[in-house]
């Protein structure tokens, strides 16, 4: 039998009474589209990041989308972002015509090389999209004042990270705008697709509140081209009932990723979390040599594993219109042979904890 590599199932069992019931009060009032749970969630959302909007949206590439319209990227423009990263973050750059500028990470925590940034900056460049991989946030102190040096946008993909801190400050409230991602095993997931986006700036927010839902202010009168970018009111209801319990999910995965270091720092490389910040290790990522070799030993033990990613972005067929090519990003393209994500949910016993460094034990031998 293979254990879950992210235990839904536990998950829902547990909280099973209040999130059918939140479900099925939707289902009665049939305002399945912003309905009143949409509201609250915002409201709750706010409270727990402390920015001053919490825009839902319908998912995390979404909330990309949005907060790069809102800005005004356009063809012609260039936002700087990691190759090293789901597709989606340059994805949406590309979608409005802009031009994806890669930089690459550092060896140690998969982040943005910070002292890379500042001499991609040109004329053009419209932001900087530093992402918050694994589930730990980038040197946001650093890009910002970069940023703010030229008169550009951050925008945190803080897809993987809800929940994480940066300085006490809670990650997508750290920058201009944060975007995160309600993908059902993201931290914070949803049943479905969904996700949001944060700023303090009131005109942006008002913006990306017109972008959401086909650039109306009142129905059937639209001031500015938008999408259907709405979150659903029973996704809301989900959310809600999980944000209840996420500051205790948030601890718990704190303490197994802690628990995973200890147990294998000696025998493969563990993640690094970062001076300032705290991990809620969307994935739990080691590196190791003859990756693939290794994770065929794990599955045959009954231990699921997973490549975030294997491919950088900077070598997919579908920026090779950006012009680049092997080499590009030495640091991306070695991690991206060597990472390795194992087993990580709140949900997950130390038994079963122990069950997986032990598989890794007699991979190695
Ligand atoms: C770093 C990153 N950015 C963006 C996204 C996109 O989120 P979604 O799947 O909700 O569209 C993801 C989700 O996998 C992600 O991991």
């Amino acid at each position: 039998m293979q254990l879950p590599f992210i235990d839904l199932k536990t998950q829902y069992e547990t909280y099973k009474t209040q999130i059918n019931q939140e479900m099925l009060k939707v289902l009665e009032s049939t305002q399945f589209i912003m309905g009143e749970e949409v509201n609250t969630l915002e409201q709750n959302l706010k409270n727990y990041t402390n920015a001053k909007y919490a825009i839902t949206c319908s998912s995390g590439t979404d909330a990309l989308l949005l907060a790069l319209m809102a800005l005004d990227v356009k063809a012609g423009d260039e936002v700087i972002t990691s190759p090293f990263t789901f597709i989606a973050t340059a994805e949406v750059i590309s979608l409005l015509g802009a031009k994806a500028v890669f930089v690459d990470i550092n060896e140690d925590d998969f982040l943005l090389d910070t002292s890379k940034v500042e001499e991609l900056i040109t004329p053009k460049t419209k932001a900087i999209i530093p992402v918050s991989l694994y589930g730990q946030c980038a040197d946001m102190n650093t890009i910002n004042a970069i940023a703010e040096k030229h008169g550009i946008a951050v925008i945190e993909d803080g897809a993987q990270s809800f929940g994480a801190e940066q300085k006490g400050k809670k990650s997508c409230s750290l920058s201009s705008i944060g975007c995160t991602s309600f993908f059902p095993s993201k931290p914070l997931g949803c049943y479905g697709d969904g996700g949001a986006v944060f700023c303090d700036d009131d005109s942006l927010a008002h913006k990306l509140k017109m972008l959401l839902n086909h650039g109306q202010q009142e129905r059937y009168k639209h001031d500015i081209i938008g999408i259907n970018g709405r979150l659903d009111t029973i996704q809301a209801a989900v959310l809600n009932v999980k944000l209840k319990h996420f500051e205790d999910e948030v601890k718990k995965r704190e303490e197994l990723g802690k628990r995973y270091n200890d147990l294998l720092s000696d025998i493969v490389q563990t993640p690094k979390t970062s001076p300032n910040n705290t991990h809620v290790y969307a994935q739990y990522t080691i590196r190791v040599q003859n990756r693939d070799e290794f994770a065929k030993k794990l599955n045959s033990q009954g231990i699921p594993t997973a490549v975030h990613y294997p491919i950088p972005l900077h070598l997919q067929p579908a920026f090779k219109d950006l012009g680049y090519k092997k080499g590009d990003f030495a640091v991306s393209e070695k991690l991206a042979s060597e990472v390795l994500s194992l087993p990580m949910s709140p949900f997950l016993t130390f038994n079963q904890q122990d069950m997986v460094v032990e598989a890794i034990k007699k991979a190695l031998k």
